[in-house]
Parts: structure tokens; sequence; C-alpha cells
């Protein structure tokens, strides 16, 4: 198998930019962590942080979102296609959108935040061995950490690979991590968050996939 450059990461990445929902029907529908419209928590995960750090933010929604509600709020893309969206629908909002590798971004910073979440973000496709302590020693003293991503595939945990290409293009190895709200717990533990609470949110429609939802605070 050919060996992976970054670059092919970005092309992905950009790829998946390609189609942003309208500002209108983000606007409408506000904060939320799971993949379901109007279901499950809010913003309130995040406690009441006067700072804010996206981590693999996407279309910046949830960074203009909070941006609007007075947040000090930055949101961190590897993808210069989404910051470039981020910059055009959220002009006036207040929010600071940067392009960079999250893990990058954490190492040339001494900043800390009073939340940091990653919204089926940059967090579930990077090794949590990485991100684990960067993570936590940019939270302040009461800060918290909230993700939410895809529940794992009963007994496949740890690393998880597919093929961003598909199964004809040119090979392009993508990684993502999963495991059980038990594992994240023992996980963020191990690293010093002394608070977890992981669990998976049902879907609104039972057989349909719930969402995996972590809060974590390192005090
Ligand atoms: C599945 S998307 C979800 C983003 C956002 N929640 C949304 O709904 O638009 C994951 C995002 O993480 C970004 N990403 C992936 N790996 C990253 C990394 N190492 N550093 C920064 N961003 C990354 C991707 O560019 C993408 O925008």
């Amino acid at each position: 198998m050919s060996s992976v450059l970054p670059m092919d990461l970005l092309t992905y990445w950009n790829r998946y930019a390609e189609a942003p929902i309208t500002v209108e029907e983000s606007r409408e529908r506000g904060f939320g962590w799971t993949q379901y419209d109007r279901h499950g928590p809010a913003e309130e995960l995040l406690g009441q942080p006067e700072t804010s750090l996206e981590l693999g933010c996407g279309t910046g929604d949830m960074t203009a979102y909070l941006a609007r509600k007075n947040v000090r709020a930055v949101g961190v893309d590897i993808s210069p296609v989404q910051i470039e969206h981020c910059r055009q629908r959220w002009p006036q909002d207040g929010a600071e959108f940067v392009c960079s590798d999250v893990l990058t971004y954490l190492a040339g910073t001494t900043q800390k935040w009073d939340a940091i979440f990653s919204n089926w973000g940059a967090l579930w496709f990077t090794d949590p061995r990485a991100w684990l302590e960067p993570v936590r020693d940019h939270l302040t003293d009461n800060g918290v950490l909230v993700f939410s991503c895809a529940p794992p595939v009963e007994g496949c945990y740890g690393a998880q690979g597919m093929y961003g290409n598909g199964f004809r293009g040119r090979v392009l190895p993508v990684q993502r991590w999963a495991y059980s709200p038990e594992m994240w717990e023992g996980v963020l533990r191990n690293v010093g968050f002394l608070e977890v609470y992981a669990k998976v949110l049902e879907a609104p429609e039972p057989d349909n996939l719930g969402t995996l939802i972590v809060q974590a605070w390192a005090r």
C-alpha cells in the first residue's frame, strides 16, 4: 500500500467541505451534538464559558453560535476550504477561525480555554494518545472538554480504518478512534480528567444510531 501524504488527507477534508448547509438552515438548527436536528443537549454541556476552542470546526456553525452569545470563540480546522467557508458564512459574529492541524495549533499556543470541544470533529480523527495531554493542558482550572461522535460498533475498539476514496480510487486511508463510554472514562481518567461523563444518547428512532457524548473535567 502506498504511504499517505498529508496532502491526500487535506484533499479529503477539502472535498468534505464542499456542500455546507446554508447559514439560514444553520441558524435554525442552533447548537447540537448529534446527527439529528434539534435532538439532545445543546451548549449547556459547555457550562458558561467565557472562552471556547472548537477542534475541527468544519462549517464553523457551533463556534459562530457561541460567539453570538458573547463567548470568545475560536474554531480550528485543517481544511483551508472549510476555514474560507467559515469566514464567509460568519463574518459578523466575532468568532476567530484558524486553519491548522489541531495538534500543531495546541503546540503553538500557551492560551487556555474554559471549554474545548469537538463536534464529530478532529478529536474523532486523531489518535487520543496524541491529543489527551495537550487538550488537558489547555483547559482553565474548571475548564471542560466535550466531544461527540458515532458510538463504536460493538466489539470494534481502538483505531478504525476506512478508505477515503472508496475501493477504486487512489488509496487514501483515513483513521478514526472508537471506544465505548466506559473505555473513554478509563482513558480520560488515566491522564487526569477526574470527573468524566460518557454515554450513548439514543436516536429519536430507537433502531437508529445514537450519539456518543463525552464530558470531562481535569479538576
Ligand atoms: C466530520 S467533520 C465535522 C465538522 C463539524 N462539526 C461540522 O459539522 O461541520 C470533521 C472536521 O474535522 C476537521 N479535521 C480533521 N482532522 C483534523 C485535524 N487533524 N486538525 C484540524 N481539523 C481536522 C475536518 O477538516 C472536518 O472539517
